[in-house]
């Protein structure tokens, strides 16, 4: 008999509960969990129930080992639901030609042609922002994220519905994050259902716009148009799941990159000299962007604390054996990114932000214990894009303002991503 999955002792779901409690914080709750239990646990909870995965073993074993053994799609989930047939809830050909449509819009050649439109979008929001006035950059670099999103992937400007659409994206990103309505079926679910229609009409006439006035296809909507095997609706699909995907991520991990620069203002400063004697007050190019090593390291590390997808979620294919343990088919599997990125046993002091940890000259991370793009073959498809605009938009941030962190507490709030709620205040002035 293989051993049964270790789960938190006491009444199932009870105890996890009260550690969750106690700990003020899931992803607390769970690192006290793979410390008692091990890399391997299962988590119950009143509506929910799957076995955790942590470390290097596990993530090498989800993502490239034992990947064919898994599914992404869960027919009831309500990214599933949302998503429907996005690239990122299919699975086999299916995923594969999906993601082969879309590849040539974040290949590497392409993003040199992005950086323009990223700082223009980074100085449209920061044009808002008056002298000595506080802000909160969870609100801003949503604003600048979508701007950035819209403008190199649809070719869309977004800065006249934005307002208009503001509580709809919410509502679809809200739609889709963990909630008490987990915990049953029958919570009723209010204001969502209009949110979504929103952004679907927006999506559907786009398309219908583009159709019309199709030329060379140059960006990613472009490609899903010409592609003969894309109707509207799966078009459709892919745009919201870039939408959501591509922008959400990018605003938690600048949120989170200006916090810990705010908490860290001697870091702040030394990027900020390093931004300034490469740019001085010129907008950035693609070629300068290799000239930030710092601001590299400080991306790097941010992801590394706060990864804005901190978990990854599958279920298992069939039977499946990981260290002696069984996990029978149809099992929710996820693994953990936050928690393995922070396993003492791979990282010195891993709770402090300490971006020269990834310094060219510093050992390298343990493979398969830095994940913040996952890995394998159904890694994130926007990692380049995404480095470069965080890259661009901070690169831009600093050169022009001078930031001070208000001291006000911030929590890791389990949303669709993993957010600085609720949210990062800072004064800014022109430099
Ligand atoms: C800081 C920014 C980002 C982070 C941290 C991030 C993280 C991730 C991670 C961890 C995965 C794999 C999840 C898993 O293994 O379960 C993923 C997949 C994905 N990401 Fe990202 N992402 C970011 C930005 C983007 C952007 C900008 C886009 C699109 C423009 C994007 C689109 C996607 C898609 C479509 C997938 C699914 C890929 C597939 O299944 O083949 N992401 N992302």
């Amino acid at each position: 008999m293989p051993p049964t999955i270790p789960t938190p002792a006491g009444l199932p779901g009870l105890h996890a509960l009260q550690q969750m409690w106690r700990e003020r914080s899931v992803l607390g709750a769970l690192t006290v969990f793979n410390r008692e239990l091990g890399n391997i646990f299962r988590l119950t909870l009143p509506g929910f129930d799957a076995v955790m995965l942590v470390g290097p073993e596990a993530a090498r074993f989800v993502l490239v080992s034992g990947r064919d053994d898994f599914r992404w799609r869960m027919e009831a989930d309500p990214v599933t639901m949302l998503l429907r047939h996005g690239v990122l809830v299919e699975d086999g050909d299916s995923h594969d030609q999906l993601r082969r449509a879309m590849n040539p819009a974040l290949h590497k050649q392409m993003l040199q042609t992005y950086v323009e439109a990223i700082w223009r979008g980074t100085d449209q929001v920061m044009s808002r922002w008056s002298d000595n006035n506080t802000v909160n950059m969870l609100v801003e670099m949503r604003r600048v994220a979508l701007l950035v999103l819209l403008d190199t992937l649809f070719k869309v400007d977004f800065s006249p519905d934005m307002d208009r659409l503001w509580q709809a994206v919410l509502k679809t990103l809200n739609y889709i994050s963990p909630g008490v309505w987990m915990f049953s079926s029958r919570i009723p679910r209010p204001g969502y259902a209009n949110g979504l229609r929103q952004m679907d009409e927006y999506l559907y006439q786009m398309i219908r716009l583009r159709r019309s006035h199709l030329g060379e296809p140059t960006d990613l909507l472009g490609l899903l148009i010409s592609d003969p095997g894309m109707d509207d609706n799966l078009i459709r699909d892919q745009l919201l799941t870039m939408l959501i995907a591509g922008h959400d991520t990018s605003t938690a991990l600048l949120s989170w990159t200006l916090y810990l620069l705010g908490k860290h203002p001697d870091i702040m400063a030394q990027a900020q000299t390093e931004v300034r004697a490469v740019l001085n007050d010129q907008p950035p190019t693609f070629d300068q962007l290799n000239k930030l090593p710092l601001l590299d390291q400080i991306i790097d590390e941010s992801l590394r604390l706060y990864p804005p997808i901190h978990l990854g979620s599958r279920v298992a294919a069939q039977d499946l054996d990981f260290n002696g343990y069984t996990i029978t088919a149809g099992t929710r599997v996820m693994y953990s990114i936050y928690v393995t990125q922070r396993m003492p046993e791979y990282w010195d002091a891993p709770d402090e932000f300490r971006p020269q940890r990834f310094a060219p000259d510093a050992p390298k991370p343990a493979p398969y214990t830095y994940l913040p793009f996952g890995g394998g073959p159904r890694n994130c498809i926007g990692a380049a894009y995404a480095q470069l605009e965080a890259k661009v938009i901070l690169a831009r941030i600093l050169q022009k303002r001078a930031l001070t962190l208000l001291p006000r507490r911030v929590n890791a709030h389990m949303g669709a991503t993993l957010e600085p709620r609720p949210g990062v205040w800072m004064t800014t002035r022109p430099i």
